[in-house]
């Protein structure tokens, strides 16, 4: 019989660091191939490799056992994987240890095979037996990994604001700005976003390459790009707490941002009042906008705000329901009997949410009778907050089975601030 094992040589390593391995050079390579990105020069391999032996990822590939004439290089993997531990703001400034995945490609040549889900349940085997309650991805297409427990639970907006003339606050934010050298983000752009994540539910913390991108060391090509620009936002003390970081492209020219991070909503405004001024310029581009964007509430014509796009930004998978529910803050009190379904087998079950004063205690009782039913991939999505159990419910996911446990759910759920992150991976 032919297994995937008969093809296919499966192994799992760290990344050499700045000394680039020939195995970490496949993988490397591959990776950059499966995403059309540029082949890797040998000064941008050893950053890139650096980088990601600082965030100790686990490195992942299948490694065809035969080979044609002329094939790529056999230390050239045929599927990548990476996976990595940061923490997620799961509410209320508490942190969860989340099993991040990333750099998932298959060689058009191997696809449909059987890669992607050996890899993955490999990976999240793992990740549970080392305790991890929380598995995140964020993914090129939103039919790939539900199937896998991963529900969407974050999403941002792409935005565009017209910054001419019209474009007025209406209220003055205090503190100034100024332009700095975007190679200064490497180590002001950690320092910042660590108060942003600190305060901002939903958010993940973030890896060096996402450093290596904002301050124009290192583009999607693994190039220097030279056309980054930055300005910081200072408060009144002198004490940067907000910057961003852009291009400026097109014509007519506009502002395209790479990263906008405010410790506060001040510093985020003054930041747009500084994007607003730069002259020849006068539309601005941002991404990652936060579904509720305050500045649409700052203008005074709301209408310079556009949406572009929503997007799913963040996909979340739960390992262990008693860990990642009682990790995370509750808006009241209650109780409820959830029954979870998962295909993969980790957070299988019957449980007990009891929510009191004291916190939330989450307790397996398998013979209990379930107020509610629910897919693992659908508690990935209700689990920051960031969506409603009742759209859930009409959607035909939550099956409820005492009357009023879906209002109980939402309830319980619903999050002290919009749900929000700006951590690409
Ligand atoms: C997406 C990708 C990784 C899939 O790899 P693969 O090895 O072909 O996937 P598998 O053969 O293991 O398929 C696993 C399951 O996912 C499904 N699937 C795979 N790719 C899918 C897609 N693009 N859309 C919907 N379903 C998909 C398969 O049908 C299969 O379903 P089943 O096991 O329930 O029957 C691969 O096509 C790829 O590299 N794409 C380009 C890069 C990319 O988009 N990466 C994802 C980054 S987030």
């Amino acid at each position: 019989m032919t297994t995937i094992e008969n093809d296919y040589e499966f192994r799992r390593f760290a990344s050499s660091g700045a000394e680039v391995s020939p195995e970490t050079r496949g993988w490397l390579q591959a990776d950059a191939q499966g995403f059309h990105a540029k082949k890797f020069t040998e000064a941008s391999l050893a950053r890139v490799s650096e980088g990601l032996t600082t965030d100790r990822q686990t490195l992942a590939g299948a490694y065809a056992k035969s080979r044609q004439e002329a094939s790529l290089p056999a230390e050239y993997p045929v599927a990548t994987f990476a996976s990595f531990a940061k923490s997620l703001n799961v509410g209320g400034g508490r942190m969860l240890p989340a099993h991040l995945i990333s750099s998932v490609t298959v060689r058009p040549t191997h696809r449909r095979r059987g890669l992607l889900r050996r890899m993955m349940t490999d990976d999240l085997a793992i990740a549970a037996a080392d305790g991890f309650a929380v598995a995140a991805l964020t993914a090129s297409e939103a039919t790939i990994y539900r199937r896998f427990g991963f529900g969407p639970a974050a999403w941002t907006r792409s935005i565009e604001v017209t910054t001419d003339a019209r474009f007025r606050l209406l209220t003055v934010p205090h503190g100034s700005c100024d332009q700095i050298d975007a190679q200064q983000l490497t180590e002001i752009g950690p320092r910042v976003f660590g108060r942003f994540h600190a305060g901002q539910t939903g958010s993940v913390d973030r890896h060096v390459g996402i450093w290596h991108h904002v301050s124009g060391m290192v583009d999607s090509d693994g190039e220097e790009d030279r056309s980054v620009r930055a300005a910081a936002h200072y408060d009144e003390h002198g004490d940067i707490d907000g910057y961003v970081s852009y291009t400026v492209t097109g014509d007519p020219r506009t502002v395209k941002l790479l990263d906008l991070v405010a410790a506060d909503d001040n510093a985020a405004l003054g930041l747009w009042q500084y994007l607003a001024s730069i002259d020849l310029t006068e539309t601005v581009t941002w991404e990652q906008g936060r579904l509720d964007e305050p500045l649409a509430w700052g203008l005074e014509d709301p209408r310079l705000l556009r949406v572009k796009a929503v997007e799913d930004w963040l996909w979340l998978r739960v390992l262990d329901p008693v860990a990642a529910l009682e990790a995370r803050p509750y808006s009241s009190a209650g109780n409820l009997v959830l029954r979870i379904v998962d295909a993969l087998g980790h957070a299988s079950g019957v449980f007990r949410l009891s929510v009191t004063d004291a916190g939330a205690q989450v307790t397996r009782e398998d013979t209990a009778a379930p107020d509610l039913e629910l897919d693992v991939w659908v508690l990935g999505s209700l689990y920051l907050g960031g969506a409603d159990p009742l759209s859930l419910a009409a959607a035909g996911q939550l099956a409820e089975h005492s009357p009023g446990a879906v209002r109980t759910l939402r309830n319980l759920l619903a999050s002290d601030q919009p749900v929000y992150g700006i951590t690409p991976f």
